[in-house]
């Protein structure tokens, strides 16, 4: 074998010394890398420079700057920002790059495609509430083709930032609190946009962010200082990235938080010592916006030419936007501050993704009108399906959901009830309001002919205005039900939306319990990018549910679950704290040195509602959890197994937690901690089982603070929602 491949590359060799214009790098059928090294060598140091750039177009895309805009793009440039949907344009921009620049280097054009292109799905957030795997990656599958159709080969997303304080505006953008769950779905996330096989006309390269350690911005406020421990790096910031690396991820964002004192984005530990020296990362990371000039901000670099050597050296290949790299590496390499190799590397990382997307070969897309590209039919039902499934019911005092029969005038109200826009939610791609079914637009539908739909606004997101509340109040005395759409508007969550309260404004708060006030049943539905405080009206509804910021089909998929049509699934991927005030609360924290004492004097110690909490209208009766030993031997696998039975009169689909606990460990472990999940569908009176096998290496080590994991010998526990077995590794 070894011999072959040595003749092989002799022959190569020999090749190229026999035909030397050949142009390797225009050759689909050589190997990526010869034709990586091929081009390379041809390049001046002003085409590597501009590779490793990225500007942006389509900031003002009025019609009079069309042009304006075009002519800025240089046909050299390494990477677009693509903020047009216009595949025109696109072609054009591509056009200049392949045949205008000296060697046809094809730009790559990235976006935040985070929940959807044109046909806009649930937040994160939600979907990782929804627990379904393959939902999640077929969403990523559809965002990936409108998006390439459009001419964006790249998406700035998954995001896998574990969340750990709920004021933190982003927590809507990644899955939820648990490092497991954000790996999956994040790793789900990079499959779906990526496919088999990158240079296909549906796939797009997916980018993992933010590397690493965002999510624990001091006090949730954005942008801020993070004080990471090296085992919580190890431990919660890096296993998500690890799975989304495994998963073929090709590129990964650095972030713009200081991990410690040094800046993710100058940090050569974790981008070069981890990423690539222990994951095996081949492809390349691109700084977030202006990371790498915040580096001056951030207090570790003088000037711009600091702020380049040491995001370049650290290994941060691309420069998003502040345009530091172009500006300063022609000098800094020309008096040997950095040498020409560290930004070939670069270059080559970056070239590599190219020539795996197939770019040199097929750089233009075909002109095809909005109806082909967009939203089609199968695009909005798993739009409508993953909405349905992220939606958390959370309560349901006398079963007052699902919508009964002798229910013959609903009051449907509140500033999310006919609204599009904040439906859609944070980075919202290239949604359009039109396309959003709003939920009255929803509940209209499903209810027609059975039930008469009223509607009022009732109130406002914030102020004072109470004008419409007699109108309101005599509308739900009226009605049979009054069903309360409210919640955040969709600039309160995502970027540089951090909040230091979780409670809704006190003009909502009011509202519902004015509602509340007429007697009638009460259903709230609440749209948010985050947990929310409840206090101000839980007491006073009789049903609530979470439906997070559900995308283009939203109203329809609420109206679904209120009509029964179908039954709730979703279950918290975010402990819903009390109030702001009583995080950290999440799942997975390790156990007090004193667990009865220490607490809060003025503030209960439970969570409202705990990681995983979801109710249904069908009742799940577990089995006894069995497990087919309790030794086991690394090696060894120790095989559990429940029995879950659907007891009611409807359908459903049920989530097993498969959670561990180590109680005894050379480093202190979480309480509990997601090992396994399994979604299936149950149909009423019929069981299905449910099975985990543990893998001692996988599931029961943990890794100490340089990285390096162990395996202990020991007691270990096993649970299932409230069973608990124990069992030993010998
Ligand atoms: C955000 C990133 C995003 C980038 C490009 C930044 O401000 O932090 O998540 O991908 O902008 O839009």
């Amino acid at each position: 074998m070894k011999q072959a491949i040595v003749i092989g590359l002799l022959a190569c060799g020999m090749g190229l010394c026999a035909c030397t214009d050949r142009v390797v790098y225009k050759d689909p059928s050589a190997p990526v890398e010869q034709r990586v090294e091929d081009l390379l060598r041809r390049m001046t140091l002003e085409e590597k420079v501009m590779q490793v750039t990225q500007w942006t177009y389509g900031k003002n895309m009025n019609v009079n700057n069309v042009e304006q805009e075009m002519k800025a793009v240089s046909p050299m440039i390494g990477s677009l920002l693509y903020r047009s949907t216009s595949a025109v344009f696109y072609n054009q921009i591509q056009r200049k790059a392949m045949e205008e620049s000296r060697l046809g280097i094809p730009i790559l054009c990235g976006f935040d495609v985070i929940h959807g292109y044109r046909t806009i799905f649930p937040i994160p957030l939600g979907q990782a509430c929804a627990w379904n795997v393959d939902k999640v990656g077929e969403s990523c599958r559809i965002a990936a083709r409108e998006s390439r159709l459009s001419g964006v080969h790249w998406t700035f997303s998954p995001m896998v930032d574990v969340a750990r304080d709920a004021r933190w505006g982003r927590v809507s953008e990644g899955y939820g609190e648990d490092p497991y769950l954000n790996g999956v779905m994040g790793a789900a996330a990079v499959r779906g946009y990526q496919g088999d096989d990158l240079s296909k006309s549906d796939a797009m390269a997916a980018c993992l962010k933010h590397f690493v350690g965002y999510a624990y911005s001091e006090g949730g406020r954005d942008y801020h200082y993070t004080d990471i421990s090296s085992q919580a790096l190890w431990e919660t910031a890096l296993p998500p990235f690890e799975m989304g690396v495994k998963a073929g991820a090709a590129t990964v964002m650095s972030a713009f938080n200081d991990i410690s004192g040094i800046p993710a984005s100058a940090n050569r530990y974790t981008m070069t010592d981890i990423l690539r020296g222990k994951w095996g990362f081949d492809g390349f990371v691109v700084s977030d916006w202006g990371a790498v000039e915040q580096l001056k901000t951030q207090g570790v670099a003088a000037d711009d030419a600091e702020a380049c050597r040491k995001a370049l050296t650290a290994g941060l290949d691309m420069d998003m936007v502040d345009d530091v790299y172009r500006r300063s590496l022609p000098e800094l390499i020309a008096e040997g501050a950095i040498a020409e190799e560290v930004l070939d590397e670069a270059v080559r990382r970056i070239l590599r993704v190219k020539f795996r997307m197939g770019l040199f070969e097929k750089p233009y897309v075909e002109e095809l009108p909005d109806t082909t590209r967009y939203l089609r039919p199968e695009a909005r039902a798993v739009a409508r399906e993953l909405a349905a499934e992220s939606m958390v019911l959370l309560k349901n005092e006398s079963g007052v959901l699902p919508v009964r029969s002798e229910v013959k005038r609903i009051a449907l109200m509140g500033p999310m009830a006919d609204n599009w826009v904040d439906l859609m939610g944070s980075w919202w791609g290239q949604g359009e309001a039109e396309d959003v079914v709003t939920i009255r637009e929803g509940l209209e539908a499903e209810f027609a002919g059975k039930t008469r739909i009223d509607y009022c606004a009732g109130c406002d997101f914030e102020g004072e205005d109470r004008s419409q509340f007699a109108r309101a109040r005599a509308l739900a005395r009226q009605s049979d039900l009054v069903v309360l759409c409210m919640g955040e508007k969709r600039g309160w969550s995502g970027e540089n939306a951090s909040r230091a309260s979780l409670a809704l404004p006190s003009i909502q708060e009011e509202f519902i319990r004015e509602m509340a006030r007429t007697g009638r049943p009460i259903v709230v539905l609440l749209s948010s990018g985050r947990p929310v405080d409840v206090r101000g009206f839980e007491g006073d509804v009789d049903a609530l549910m979470a439906i997070w910021q559900p995308g283009t089909e939203g109203g329809n998929a609420a109206a679904q679950l209120l009509s029964g049509k179908v039954n709730p699934s979703g279950r918290l991927a975010i402990t819903f704290p009390v109030c702001a005030e009583q995080q950290p609360v999440y799942y997975n924290r390790r156990q007090s040195a004193r667990p009865r004492l220490g607490r809060y004097q003025n503030l209960a110690d439970e969570p409202k509602y705990p990681f995983g909490y979801g109710l249904s209208y069908t009742n799940y009766a577990y089995g006894k959890l069995r497990v087919d030993r309790t030794t086991l031997q690394p090696g060894e696998r120790l095989v559990a197994e429940i029995e879950v039975t659907n007891e009611g009169s409807c359908d459903g689909k049920e989530t097993v937690m498969w959670f561990v606990s180590d109680p005894v460990a050379s480093v202190s472990r979480p309480m509990r901690e997601l090992k396994h999940f399994e979604k299936q569908c149950i149909p009423a009176g019929e069981s299905r089982l449910y099975r985990f096998e543990i893998d001692p290496e996988r599931d029961l080590s943990f890794p100490d603070a340089t990285g390096e994991r162990h395996l202990e010998k020991g007691t270990f526990f096993l649970e299932v929602n409230g069973q608990r077995v124990e069992f030993e590794l010998i």
